[in-house]
Order: structure tokens, then C-alpha cells, then sequence
């Protein structure tokens, strides 16, 4: 071996070295936003209907293709979008004098290939400005998983309560053991009320399961209704666009907040990329949701970020996926969950994309738990980087969704809801959740600070509570009746949403009071300096006083 050089011995040694990294290789997709064989834009239209798509003929169309051709492009103004000039439409991205509702207008007349076109000529930071714009909610805002490696309830209520009351205004569970999934919904749905009223909870499982848990109100919204750029990975899955859009409408239909996930990588990872770039493939995705009606889509590669993450320009693909999804006036819950790097260097880099612009969810989600309690496999940040992602806000003056607390005030929240959780399960003839669990769940850093519960028992018990036809009205009535009034009335509210259906508008979460803000009525109207978002006023105030500050009356 030759010599070495020492300051490559050092660097060798590096948290960024365990990352992996691959060239590009085509063949099989593995490039970010430029491969040969993604198709050149085009479109004809006969008749009211598409007859070629991005180069292709009707007759050769995949469902996929059909599915954009006849739900997704508006022939009306198709032939004046695609006669745009691409450059000239990245530049109306970012050109202030040009309002948001104008390139809506007109990016539901463009196909995947002209988006794709479009998307090419922007930086990194022209992406963002046009995120800035385009993001259908004015006031950005911030996604939670509260998960743990035991699913046990107290631990979860707390750990949803603390989250809600930081600031997140959806929290989502999923489970170690499957059967636990009604428990873990009850726990978050429950706690997120205790930390702040108008939380809203998913729990992200299999779907006829979720389906039921959602129509018993255990919880309010869904976002893993998985989409895919290519026939292939779809057929694989079982599933078509139509499938798809049906399970949305019946969660919808329910008074549930729907939105499908999908993100680059997942035809690569799945082996039937066809050779197309990651983020032509996921713009199709794009366009599969909003041709469903479907009113967001989370993205940003999500569970295949370590696919662009390996390759040249990967993580402006993945901002650019973002991009691609408000620019179809959709909301976005913009990824920034799971770990893909060892280095906290580039973590923060790659979290700065979507946090400098806001998005609707900035994170979906950020891990309100220890990473090795988190059961999505892990994010890129959690509860440990709470402090950090304060001081993040405060230099910067932007609003990340998080406030500062004080521990008093966590303590009392995680105890609160621990305990009313105590008391409904009580009620439903659950297996008791202990004083011992009430103070462990309180106190606790992860679940390796609480007692073990009888699994078995659980889960019998679950079972029965299902059988029973329980519902979040028996939860009302138990919160009711031991003295938790305005926990019970809060859950009520949450109930009563479900019939207005206020918040399933576009980009819709609920505010400190309960009010359904939304693309409707706090519309994105961001044309420059002195309009859109700004963090300022008392919104300012709360965000800038992190306790680490030293206050001046002190001195
Ligand atoms: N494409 C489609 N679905 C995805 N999910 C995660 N990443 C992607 C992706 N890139 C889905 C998973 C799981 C949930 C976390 O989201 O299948 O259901
Ligand atoms: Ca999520």
C-alpha cells in the first residue's frame, strides 16, 4: 500500500464516508432529473380528448398515461400551455409579478414531460423561491410521528401531547406489533387533543384497517395511499390509478383529510424505472394524485431517499418533486423523514430546502421521539434536535411550525394526557394503563424509561374493543365522565369537522383556536417583499424567546 496521506486518512474516517453514493446508470433510472430516455414534451388533442401524450400514441398508452391523458390534463388551455415556451415558464415561476394563480392556470394544461422540461431549468434556490410562491397555504406548518418500539398507549398520548403543544398540527402513529394499531390511534388521537386542540392524527397501517379506524373516528386524516411512476411497480403492488382514487374517495367520504404518498426512487428500488429519470417518473405521480382529486400528495422520496440521495443533483430532484406538486396546486407534506445520511452536515443542508421557503408540512414527519423509537424507520430529525431546530428558527426568522416551551409546561401536558388516557381506558375495559405508567410516560426521554405491559392482554383486548363497534364517541363519553370536559368537547369538535368537512380543502389544518385555515381562506399570496408569509408580530415574539437566551433584566 502506498503511502497515505494523513488528512485523507481523517477525512476517510468521517460520518459522510457510510454514505452511499453510486454514478449514474441510466439503464436502470438511477439518475436524478436528466436521462436520455425520458420522452420530449408533447401533446395532440382531437376532439375534446388526448390522442398523444409526451410522444406517445393513444392506442400505445399505459394505464398510468390514460389516467393523465383523461383526468389530469385540462384540454382547455392545453395547447396554449404547451405552446409556452419551457424557459419562459421557469421564469414565470419566479417572477414575483406573476401571482400564483396564473401558473396554476396553466401547469394542469402541461404534461409530465413539459414539467419536467420546466423543473430542469431551475437552481436550487430558484426551486425554493418558487416553492415560496406556489405552496397553496400562506402559513407554513409541520408534521409529527410519535411512534415507540414498545406501542405503549401512555408513553404515545404523552409523547402526542408534547408534539401538539411544540406546535405540529398533524401527528402520525404506526406500530411495532400490527394488532396494536386501534390502541396506538386512540392514544395519539387523544393525547394530540390534550397538547393542543385541533390536532389532527393518522395511523399509518394497512389499509382496510386504517379505513375502519378512520370511519370510527380513532383517527382524521391518511397520507399512505402509495402511488408509482411506472404500470409495472403499480401492477406489482395490486393496484391501479382507479383502485387508488377509490380508496381516497372512501376515506374522503368519511370526512377523513386524504393525501397519497409517493417519491423518486421507488420505480428504481422496485426494478421497473424503464430507464426514465427518478423525477420524470415521480412527476407522473404528481398527476396520478391531483387527476384523482386527491387534494396533496406526500413526497419528497420519503421511504427511497437513500435512491437520489446516491446520485448527482438527487436531493434538488427531491425539491423538485415538492415543486412539482404545489405547482399542480397541491398540498405538499415535503419528506425530511426518513435518516439517509450519517452526516449532520449534510442532514440540515438537505432539511434547509424545504424549511428556508416553508412548505404546508415541512416535515412529514419529524420525529417528536427518540430515533430508536421511531417505528417509520427512523427521520432526519427528532426529538433530541428540538433545541437546535429552535435556534435554527430564531436565526433565520423563519417559522418552522415549532415554538419554544417551557419543561413545566411539558410536564404538565404529558401528564395530562397520560392520564386521560388512564381514564377512557378504563371505560373501554382496556387493560388499566397504571399510575406507575401515568409518571414513567411523563417523565420519560423513550419507552426504555417505561414499565413492559402484557402484550397478549393488549391485544386481546384491542380485538374485543374492535368486535365491540367502539367508537370516538365512547372515548367523548369517558373523557365526559371523568372529568376531562374539555378534552371531551374537543374530541366532540373533531367529530363535528368530519360532517362540515371544512378541512379537507386544500392544504387545510386547524389553527390554536380551531378554525380550519386552508388554501380557501389563508391563501398562498406571495408576490415578493411585503406580501405573503412573514414571521413577524406575536407569532415572532413567541418563536424568538428560547429559554437559552440570556434575558438582559436578569443581568
Ligand atoms: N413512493 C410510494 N410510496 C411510498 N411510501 C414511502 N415512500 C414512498 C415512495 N417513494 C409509503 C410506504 C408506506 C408509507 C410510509 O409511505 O409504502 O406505506
Ligand atoms: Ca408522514
Amino acid at each position: 500500500m502506498a503511502r497515505r496521506q494523513k488528512r485523507f486518512e481523517v477525512l476517510e474516517q468521517r460520518p459522510i464516508h457510510k454514505d452511499g453514493f453510486i454514478k449514474e446508470w441510466v439503464e436502470v433510472g438511477l439518475v436524478a432529473m436528466d436521462s436520455p430516455n425520458d420522452p420530449a414534451a408533447g401533446i395532440k388533442i382531437q376532439g375534446g380528448k388526448v390522442v398523444e401524450l409526451d410522444g406517445k400514441r393513444r392506442e400505445d398508452f399505459d394505464m398510468i398515461d390514460y389516467w393523465i391523458a383523461d383526468h389530469y390534463i385540462d384540454t382547455a388551455v392545453a395547447e396554449e400551455a404547451m405552446g409556452l415556451d419551457s424557459l419562459k415558464f421557469a421564469r414565470m415561476l419566479v417572477d414575483i409579478d406573476v401571482p400564483r394563480c396564473e401558473i396554476i392556470r396553466l401547469s394542469v394544461g402541461m404534461t409530465p414531460a413539459k414539467i419536467l422540461e420546466v423543473l430542469k431549468k431551475l437552481n436550487v434556490v430558484e426551486l425554493m423561491m418558487a416553492m415560496q410562491k406556489l405552496r397553496p397555504r400562506r402559513t407554513p406548518s409541520n408534521q409529527a410521528h410519535v411512534t415507540n418500539l414498545k406501542d405503549t398507549p401512555a408513553l404515545l398520548a404523552a409523547d402526542a401531547a408534547e408534539a401538539a403543544y411544540r406546535g405540529f398540527s398533524e401527528v402520525e402513529t404506526t406500530v411495532g406489533v400490527v394488532r396494536y394499531a386501534p390502541m396506538n390511534a386512540l392514544s395519539i388521537t387523544l393525547g394530540s387533543q390534550v397538547g393542543r386542540p385541533g390536532v389532527i392524527a393518522q395511523c399509518a397501517v394497512e389499509e382496510a384497517l386504517e379505513l375502519a379506524m378512520g370511519m370510527r373516528g380513532l383517527t382524521h386524516y391518511a397520507e399512505t395511499v402509495s402511488v408509482y411512476g411506472t404500470e409495472q411497480v403499480f401492477i406489482d403492488g395490486d393496484d391501479t390509478p382507479w383502485s387508488k382514487a377509490f380508496l381516497a374517495s372512501a376515506y374522503a367520504s368519511r370526512g377523513l383529510k386524504m393525501r397519497y404518498t409517493s417519491g423518486t426512487g421507488s420505480e428504481v428500488q422496485m426494478g421497473y424505472a424503464e430507464g426514465k429519470s427518478m423525477l420524470y417518473l415521480e412527476i407522473r405521480c404528481v398527476m396520478v394524485t391531483k387527476a384523482a382529486g386527491v387534494q396533496g400528495l406526500q413526497n419528497g422520496s420519503i421511504s427511497c431517499i437513500g435512491v437520489p440521495g446516491a446520485v448527482p443533483a438527487g436531493i434538488r430532484a427531491v425539491l423538485a418533486e415538492n415543486v412539482a406538486t404545489v405547482l399542480t396546486d397541491l398540498e405538499v407534506a415535503s419528506g425530511n423523514d426518513q435518516t439517509f445520511t450519517h452526516s449532520s452536515i449534510r442532514n440540515t443542508a438537505r432539511m434547509l430546502m424545504q424549511f428556508l421557503p416553508g412548505t404546508d408540512l415541512i416535515f412529514s414527519g419529524y420525529s417528536s421521539v427518540p430515533n430508536y423509537d421511531n417505528m417509520f424507520a427512523g427521520s432526519t430529525h427528532d426529538c433530541d434536535d428540538y433545541d437546535d431546530y429552535l435556534v435554527l428558527q430564531r436565526d433565520l426568522q423563519i417559522d418552522g411550525g415549532l415554538r419554544p416551551v417551557t419543561e413545566e409546561k411539558v410536564i404538565e401536558v404529558r401528564n395530562r394526557a397520560a392520564r386521560a388516557l388512564q381514564a377512557v381506558f378504563e371505560e373501554l375495559s382496556l387493560p388499566p394503563v397504571t399510575d406507575e405508567e401515568v409518571e414513567a410516560a411523563t417523565y420519560a426521554h423513550g419507552s426504555k424509561d417505561m414499565p413492559d405491559r402484557n402484550v397478549p392482554e393488549d391485544l386481546r383486548a384491542i380485538d374485543e374493543m374492535m368486535k365491540r363497534g367502539t367508537t370516538a364517541l365512547d372515548i367523548v363519553r369517558a373523557l365526559a365522565k371523568h372529568g376531562f370536559r374539555q378534552e371531551a368537547e374537543t374530541m366532540l369538535n373533531m367529530l363535528k369537522q368530519k360532517i362540515s368537512g371544512d378541512y379537507l380543502h386544500t392544504s387545510a389544518i386547524f389553527d390554536e383556536n380551531m378554525h380550519v385555515i386552508s388554501a380557501v381562506n389563508d391563501a398562498n399570496d406571495y408576490q415578493g417583499p411585503g406580501t405573503g408569509y412573514r414571521l413577524e408580530g406575536a407569532r415572532w415574539d413567541i418563536l424568538k424567546d428560547i429559554p437559552m437566551a440570556i434575558d438582559p433584566e436578569d443581568i
